[in-house]
């Protein structure tokens, strides 16, 4: 790991993180100088004018801080067309609402293989908390697929009236604000944030009743814990979904994140949690660095997914690798498809795909899971690799 912060601010972002200090020092001594830890994750991304989320950060490619799978490769956005396809095709057709599009890559992607295929949804609507991010959507689907423009809205809320179709959300869940606790065979510990001679700086309180029966409930679901483990739980994950996903009649919720089953997730050796932060490309493990100019996030428990799709009303169809759902929808049909004959071009997607699946970049820790309402379809992304057994 490097040494983050000898990276040097530009003017603007020092301007910006000397704000935001100042701004969560105020609210930390407005909470007679503690604040969750979750409530500080939510105000360093989501702050109005301030948070990563909320402010003008870079965020994707290479001037920023971290890439995803559509910003990786068209080959995601294909596979997924692909699936999406299969939906729509067994519905009659439908609407597909993004949650957190990002740069408008993915969204793009789907739309110009659905129309290729000849099941363009009726609506393309995204859900993106960041006005930021959302212009840069319109712009890249404007520039993308000018004909299509009137099929894309972008909501503020999910939609109310009900709709057959999909819900997408790659590494939206990431970002969902986590509690963060510390046990001990006798008591639980919450962690949160004080402000330590000037700086920010973690600090332990007895956890509430809530934080204490999560930490004694997760305990040891992973092998023996040793005193003073330390781990994250995202308390709002049931309601959050459910909220998303309540006007989906009849249809799929696709989920795409790193994450892991429950057993996995609180292994006995993860003691230290698995909060992810990244600033300009470098993982750095310190929430408290340059806070709202990096990203910070956990990884999912996909157990708890799994246990919020009954709760919403919808069955787990399906829950795999990254790996596997591309190879599932014919990732390799696809890279000869776009290659067009051209061994370059043949080359270039290739190793695309290698970042996509190799076990040690994106294949094995990004994971798709599908829920089903309405609709009992085998889906392709799912087919050759079913892990429902580990949650
Ligand atoms: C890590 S980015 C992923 C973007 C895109 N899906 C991709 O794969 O490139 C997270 C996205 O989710 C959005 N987001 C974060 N929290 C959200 C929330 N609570 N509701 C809706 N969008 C959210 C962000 O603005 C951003 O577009």
């Amino acid at each position: 790991m490097h040494n983050p912060r000898e990276l040097a601010l530009t003017d603007a972002q020092a301007r910006q993180a000397a704000r935001m200090h100042d701004y969560l020092a105020a609210q930390i001594a407005a909470a007679d100088g503690w604040l969750s830890f979750e409530r500080y994750m939510e105000l360093v991304l989501y702050a109005p004018g301030l948070g990563y989320y909320s402010a003008g950060a870079h965020k994707f490619g290479a001037g920023g801080d971290f890439t995803t799978a559509p910003e990786v490769s068209s080959l995601f956005g294909a596979c997924v067309a692909r699936q999406c396809a299969e939906v729509l095709g067994a519905l009659g057709g439908g609407c597909i609402l993004e949650i957190g599009a990002g740069s408008g890559r993915l969204a793009a992607e789907v739309l110009s293989r659905l129309e290729t295929l000849g099941q363009l949804p009726a609506r393309y609507w995204i859900l993106d908390i960041s006005a930021d991010l959302r212009e840069r959507q319109r712009d890249h689907l404007a520039r993308r697929l000018p004909h299509l423009q009137e099929r894309v809205q972008w909501l503020d809320q999910p939609p109310v009236e009900p709709f057959n179709g999909l819900i997408l959300a790659n590494e939206v869940l990431d970002a969902l604000p986590v509690r963060r606790f510390r046990w001990h065979p006798d008591r639980v510990e919450e962690l949160g944030v004080v402000i330590d001679a000037g700086r920010l700086a973690e600090a332990a309180r007895p956890a509430s009743s809530q934080v204490a029966e999560a930490g004694a409930r997760l305990a040891n679901s992973g092998g023996a814990w040793d005193d003073g483990y330390v781990s994250e739980y995202c308390p709002r994950l049931t309601a959050w979904t459910h909220s998303v996903t309540r006007s989906l009649r009849n249809g799929a919720a696709l989920w795409f994140d790193y994450g892991l089953p429950r057993s996995q997730y609180y292994l006995a050796e993860r003691h230290e949690g698995t909060l992810l932060c990244h600033f300009r490309h470098r993982a750095t493990g310190d929430p408290f660095l340059f806070p709202g100019l990096q990203d910070i996030t956990a990884w999912v428990d996909y157990t708890l997914l799994a246990e919020a799709s009954r709760a919403a009303g919808f069955t787990v169809s399906g829950f795999t690798t990254q790996s596997y759902f591309l190879a599932g929808l014919s990732i390799d049909q696809e890279m000869h498809k776009m290659a067009g004959g051209d061994a370059n071009r043949f080359a270039r997607l290739a190793n695309q795909a290698r970042q996509l699946m190799l076990p040690g970049e994106m294949g094995e820790r990004f994971k798709a899971m599908a829920w089903l309402r309405g609709l009992n379809l085998p889906l392709s992304g799912f087919a050759l690799q079913d892990l429902r057994h580990t949650l």
